[in-house]
């Protein structure tokens, strides 16, 4: 059995004083697909940062055996690709081949290999017509599309995706369930969509106040309506 993430006693807090994650350890195996759920403010987002060092704090993350750390960035980061919730966070280049191309290329591609992954992850998306427009002129579900592109085109061990059906409409969300279970590797999803996590996950997480207080099937964990309660989820 491969491990592909461990976390060991991560706290994290921002600048003015919010102590956002309060000591969270958890280990995920390779190819295992888990959701943390949690309120509003529980520290899910913040977790995700952490998972390629975008933030840092206390504790230790490994990712495939790898400390994430400022040394290691650029192999952690070739290995965990992060999908932010908002897009539009994500996505910055005038195009959207070139938002797609941008990971490829940074990974030393020729600009026609990097093209050409660009392309094809984008018919993997279902967006094929949309390469040649600007983001700023898409959906807000093809830029949510777009940005998952972004990150599926570098092929990543591990995926971590924040709240990946929010705003999509019911056949969007359907298209990306659909989608990021037939991903390879390691899933990590942040999410209210109890939904997802029935269809996708082995294993959920739930996160309160910035720690880790539940850990099993979604199938336990999602019918313990005390336990979820407890936690602001219903
Ligand atoms: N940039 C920031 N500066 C200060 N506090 C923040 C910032 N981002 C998030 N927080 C706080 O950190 C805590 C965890 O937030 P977050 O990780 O976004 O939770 P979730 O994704 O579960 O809703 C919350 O109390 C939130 O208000
Ligand atoms: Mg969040």
């Amino acid at each position: 059995m491969t491990t592909a993430v461990s976390a060991e006693g991560i706290k994290y807090a921002y600048p003015d004083g919010t102590l956002a994650l309060d000591g969270v350890s958890f280990d995920i195996r390779e190819g295992e697909r888990v959701a943390f759920v949690g309120a509003n403010g529980a520290g899910k987002s913040t977790l995700l940062l952490t998972l390629n060092g975008v933030l840092k704090g206390e504790g230790t993350v490994r990712i495939h055996g790898v400390a994430v750390e400022a040394r290691n960035m650029k192999a952690v980061r070739r290995m965990v690709g992060i999908v932010f919730q908002n897009p539009d966070d994500q996505l910055f280049c005038p195009t959207a081949l070139d938002d797609v191309m941008f990971g490829p290329l940074n990974m030393g591609l020729s600009r026609n290999d990097a093209m050409a992954k660009a392309e094809k992850t984008l018919a993997d998306v279902g967006l094929s017509d949309v390469g040649g427009k600007s983001p700023f002129h898409l959906s807000h579900g093809q830029k949510k599309r777009v940005a998952m592109a972004t990150v599926l085109s570098m092929d990543c061990r591990v995926l971590a995706l924040d709240e990946p059906t929010s705003g999509l409409d019911p056949k969007g969300r359907k298209e990306a369930i659909k989608l990021m279970g037939g991903l390879s590797g390691s899933l990590i999803v942040a999410t209210h969509d109890f939904g997802l996590v029935r269809e996708l996950c082995d294993r959920v997480i739930i996160l309160s106040k910035g720690k880790n207080v539940a850990d099993g099937t979604p199938s336990v964990i999602l019918s313990d309506s005390v336990l979820l309660a407890e936690h602001g989820l219903e």
